[in-house]
């Protein structure tokens, strides 16, 4: 956070006394910082208000940091913490257990990439299964899933914070009946002669390694219910009813739908692309997702619609989606 606010702050003050100029000089720094080669964020307009000073500092000059020399040390509790936080909505965890949105991730780590039986991966990271997962390709995979394979149907906009990703992936590690070796000592050395050619970048602050949740948070904080609801009168109600206890229309009934089982309303006969999908709870960000398009979501799905394609537009529906129920969960 500090660092660029000190950045504009002596930038500031250089142009002092010239705020026109002072102006301009900032404006270009932040520019300068957004579009960072390959770093460039999808939105930039939304991370510029949500994430002022959030500069990519995992990634220098588009090589990645290793997790390799902090695998050892890595804080397996608080890998697992921020699984739950963050993953578990997608990826079930136990040995055995059902795919959900994501495949189950018991053994993931020294398995087969992309190879979990039974589970209908995308086309974007079949191209990509080559191999086992070791430390590095996992690193490079969950830094930027949609860096690593464009196009992938995991939508997590990565984990830029190094020591968070090495404490995911040391709790990974322990998921599975054999373990992944540890790194070998002459492993490390090789990737901090690697890093050290790089830079010593200090790393991003924690907020960074949300999920899209930045964007999201600058969202919600803006919508406005009633432009929802008007929305969701002209767009959505012709198939679906959201009074409590309302027969399925078209659709099913849409009371309470945020933060339920998704695909769950009982009663309601689902197409089978969507089946495949039920059960992961409808977190807001998730709901954004299958608005935006839901097509692209379950292949096949019945919901003839094209999608909210307005950022904003998907959050006032979503903020009153979430308002129209017994107890609203809290948004982001
Ligand atoms: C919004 C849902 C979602 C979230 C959140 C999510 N994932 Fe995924 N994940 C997926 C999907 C979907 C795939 C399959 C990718 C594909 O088919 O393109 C996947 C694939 C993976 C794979 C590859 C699995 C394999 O079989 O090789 C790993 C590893 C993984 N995710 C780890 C994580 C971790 C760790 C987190 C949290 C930091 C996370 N995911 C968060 C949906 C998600
Ligand atoms: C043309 C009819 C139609 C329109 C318009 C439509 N939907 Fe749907 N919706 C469906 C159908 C059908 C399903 C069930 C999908 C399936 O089984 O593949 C569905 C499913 C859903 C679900 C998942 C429900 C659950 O039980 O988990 C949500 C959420 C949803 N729609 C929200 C919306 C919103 C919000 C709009 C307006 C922006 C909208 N829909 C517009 C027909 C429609």
């Amino acid at each position: 956070m500090s660092n660029s606010d000190n950045d504009s702050l002596l930038t500031n003050k250089i142009a002092a006394g010239v705020l026109t100029a002072g102006l301009v000089l900032w404006g270009a720094n932040r520019l300068a910082e957004i579009f960072v080669p390959g770093e460039a964020p999808e939105k930039p307009a939304i991370t510029l208000t949500a994430l002022p000073s959030a500069a990519p500092a995992a990634v220098v000059g588009n090589v990645l940091e290793s997790i390799i020399p902090l695998i050892t040390g890595a804080d397996v509790a608080k890998g697992q913490a921020f699984v739950q936080q963050q993953c578990s909505s997608c990826h079930t965890l136990n040995q055995g257990g059902a795919n959900g949105v994501g495949p189950n991730l018991y053994g993931v780590l020294g398995g087969p990439m992309f190879g979990h039986p039974g589970f209908g991966y995308s086309d974007a990271v079949k191209g990509k299964a080559k191999g086992n997962w070791d430390y590095d390709n996992m690193n490079a995979w969950l830094a930027d899933p949609a860096k690593f394979a464009p196009g992938t149907a995991m939508s997590y906009s990565g984990i830029k914070n190094t020591q968070t990703r090495a404490d995911v992936v040391a709790y990974l590690r322990g998921l599975a009946a054999n373990p992944l070796p540890l790194p070998t000592p002459a492993q490390v050395s090789a990737a901090q002669v690697s890093a050290a050619q790089v830079s010593t970048a200090s790393p991003a602050p924690a907020a960074a390694a949300a999920p899209s949740a930045p964007s999201l948070a600058a969202l919600f904080a803006s919508a406005d219910v009633s432009k929802g609801q008007a929305v969701f009168t002209q767009q959505c109600a012709a198939c679906h009813n959201d009074a409590p206890g309302a027969a399925a229309g078209i659709g099913p009934n849409l009371y309470g739908i945020v933060g339920a089982k998704s695909f769950s309303s009982p009663g309601y006969d689902y197409s089978d692309a969507v089946k495949a999908k039920a059960g992961a709870p409808w977190t807001p960000s998730l709901l954004s997702t299958w608005l935006q398009d839901p097509a692209a979501y379950a292949a096949g799905t019945k919901m003839s619609y094209a999608g909210l394609k307005n950022d904003q537009t998907r959050a006032d529906v979503i903020a009153y989606l979430d308002k129209n129920a017994a107890s609203p969960a809290k948004l982001p």
